[in-house]
């Protein structure tokens, strides 16, 4: 089984996995427009973390910042194998860590030095929230936003720590293909707090993220012999497992 992660699931890696590789999916845009009661939020107050929307759905919102998307419908994120004997407690954490509305699909995932043509997972699985949740809260201004996350908490933590993890993975991930409503979201959110006396510069060099900050870094800068090496690993894995199963 694979797993494709777009959110927290890139710099909080809370489960077994056999190998990991960066890629991004196409069709979908990914928005702060979640409500988050469970995790950095509450009911009373709920936060606002990541979904992805359609392409097509997308644009029948109306996203004040973003009269068109930057880079057409492609989205950043890192796709983890998880071996057969993992899986079936991997999907119940999964599911459990993502019950505030979102729900699984299967997901094609690339890497640009394999082509557009040819993904590298046939079959990821992609945790999104759709816009008839309950729990979604849909467009605002980035104004509006970066207020409402420099301001909430939940169970785990601060609002903004979320914002400032996905920010830092996605610069380290794919430094060159910036995501605007991420960089501009953490912009607003930086301003909130200093307009409140409450901006430390060390909030976006967490040390607790440094080991797999680290790690994504590295795999930025991946050859294409590298990426083949790990996906050829992937594959032997794959084949052996299916031969133990059959
Ligand atoms: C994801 O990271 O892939 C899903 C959204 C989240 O848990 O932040």
């Amino acid at each position: 089984m694979w797993v494709f992660g777009y959110g927290s699931l890139i710099w909080k890696v809370d489960f077994p996995y056999e190998v990991r590789i960066p890629g991004y999916i196409c069709g979908f845009v990914r928005r702060f427009w979640q409500g988050s009661h469970d995790h950095r939020g509450t009911p009373e107050s709920p936060g606002r973390v990541v979904t992805l929307l359609p392409y097509s759905e997308w644009q029948t919102l109306s996203d004040r910042d973003f009269a068109v998307h930057q880079r057409a419908d492609v989205c950043w994120g890192v796709a983890y194998k998880v071996a057969p004997k993992d899986e079936a407690w991997v999907r119940a954490h999964l599911d459990h860590r993502e019950k505030n509305g979102y729900e699984s699909f299967k997901v094609p995932v690339y890497h640009p030095l394999a082509g557009s043509d040819q993904p590298i997972v046939q079959n990821a699985m992609v945790y999104l929230a759709g816009i008839e949740n309950e729990a979604f809260l849909g467009p605002e201004t980035l104004d509006h936003m970066g207020v409402h996350i420099a301001h909430s908490r939940g169970p785990s933590g601060q609002n903004y720590e979320y914002l400032f993890g996905l920010y830092k993975s996605l610069k380290a991930l794919v430094p060159d293909f910036p995501d605007e409503h991420v960089e501009q979201l953490t912009d607003r959110v930086v301003q909130a707090l200093k307009d409140n006396h409450a901006f430390d510069p060390s909030m976006l060099e967490n040390p607790k993220f440094d080991d797999a900050l680290g790690e994504l870094r590295e795999m930025s800068i991946w050859t294409h012999e590298r990426l083949q090496e790990r996906l050829d690993f992937a594959h032997k894995l794959e084949q052996a497992e299916e031969s133990l199963a059959a």
